[in-house]
């Protein structure tokens, strides 16, 4: 259908489904286990509802903000996504472009199809760019990989601390991954020996280091200048020892469901992590010094802004541009973010909020967040 018919960022699933071959869809698609928790990052925005204000005058409203003390003209990034060329050949360029026409940040995968340096030179000027890190078992590799990358120019650098293995992911383990395909190798030549027989995501993925630990924090506060945050934190005691190692910020995530399954989403950790590290620390969020992401099952503007709400800097988005480029290359990811942006404008006025700090923990109802 053209893209005029594309309504939501649900419909951008539908259509993949139906274009995609059927690897990609597998590897872009499949979660964990029985993909409870994949599930759960949905419907845990389904329990939290609004209370909206009224008689505000909203003729102008500004969903602008900052991540990590840079621009961004939406409270979202796109976060990082392995094999993009598994979709669409121009893989994550898609993304990159779409970034720099909407203002928005992209987080570049340690795994991208296009190599590094590829997606950096087609940023814009200006362009802000964050990293996602896997770390390898040889720390010189990382080592070597994290400082080109400040470099290049690269703003903030998210290890991934939710994937000491990956998860069981059958859909895709169904299939056979075969390195042959361009399509299916990442440039950033990581990894050694690789075990055909399970999937994408297992075949590229062995050079992870499951040993990876908090002793190993200071040594990347070491290496780099570029401000730290841990991807994939899932309870409000890993966040209060992030803040305490002097880290920039964490993103409570479950890896879109992809790695431990019944983990909880995102935002109803958010909930307890704002509590416990204000009651422990004294801190008020969203906050500058140490700033709370939160990514999973976010579809729409409304569920940005219900975690806005609840203390979130900014949230993560995953699947929705991989389903839009896979099916329209750029112009699905412009259209998709056009869609968010036209809801962004419409909830904030329906709400009653001119600018996201008036987005407060009073207009939402969160009371069922926990009765699952
Ligand atoms: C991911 N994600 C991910 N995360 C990461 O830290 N490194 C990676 O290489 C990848 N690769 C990856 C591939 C695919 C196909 C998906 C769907 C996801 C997780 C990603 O950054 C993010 O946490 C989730 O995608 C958020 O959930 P939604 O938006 O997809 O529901």
């Amino acid at each position: 259908p053209p893209l005029s018919e594309i309504l939501n960022l649900h419909d951008f699933e539908a259509i993949a489904r139906e274009v995609m071959p059927e690897k990609a869809w597998a590897y872009y698609s499949s979660a964990a286990e029985d993909e409870i928790t994949n599930r759960e990052n949905h419907s845990a925005y389904h329990r939290i509802w609004w209370r909206p204000r009224i008689l505000r005058d909203v003729t102008n409203v500004d969903f602008a903000t900052k991540i990590l003390g840079y621009d961004t003209k939406l409270p979202l990034y796109i976060s990082a996504t392995a094999l993009g060329k598994l979709g669409h050949p121009d893989g994550e360029l898609n993304l990159t472009r779409a970034a720099a026409k909407h203002g928005i940040i992209q987080m570049i995968p340690t795994l991208a199809s296009c190599s590094f340096d590829e997606i950096v030179d087609n940023a814009k000027p200006g362009q802000v760019q964050f990293l996602q890190l896997y770390v390898n078992k040889e720390r010189e590799i990382t080592k070597k990989f994290v400082q080109h990358a400040e470099k290049r120019g690269i703003k903030a650098l998210f290890i991934t601390v939710d994937a000491p293995q990956l998860g069981r992911r059958e859909k895709d383990m169904r299939q056979k991954f075969d390195a042959e395909d361009p399509a299916e190798v990442t440039e950033n030549k990581q990894q050694d020996k690789v075990d055909r027989s399970q999937g994408a995501a297992r075949a590229i993925s062995s050079f992870i280091d499951p040993g990876l630990d908090w002793k190993d924090i200071p040594w990347f506060q070491s290496i780099t200048k570029m401000p730290l945050i841990l991807k994939g934190v899932q309870c409000w005691e890993d966040a209060l020892q992030a803040y305490d190692a002097g880290l920039a910020g964490v993103v409570l995530s479950n890896h879109g469901g992809r790695q431990l399954d019944f983990s909880r989403s995102g935002v109803e950790v958010l909930t307890e992590v704002t509590r416990e590290l204000g009651k422990q620390r004294g801190l008020k969020f969203p906050n500058e010094k140490f700033q709370l992401f939160v990514d999973g099952g976010v579809r729409r503007a409304n569920d940005v802004l219900k975690a806005v709400a609840l203390g979130a800097t900014a949230v993560g988005v995953g699947r929705p541009f991989l389903y839009a480029f896979s099916s329209y290359g750029f112009e699905g990811v412009d259209h998709a973010l056009d869609i968010l942006e036209d809801e962004f404008e419409m909830n904030m006025r329906l709400l009653g909020a001119r600018n996201l700090k008036e987005i407060i923990p009073a207009m939402v109802d969160a009371s069922s967040l926990h009765s699952h």
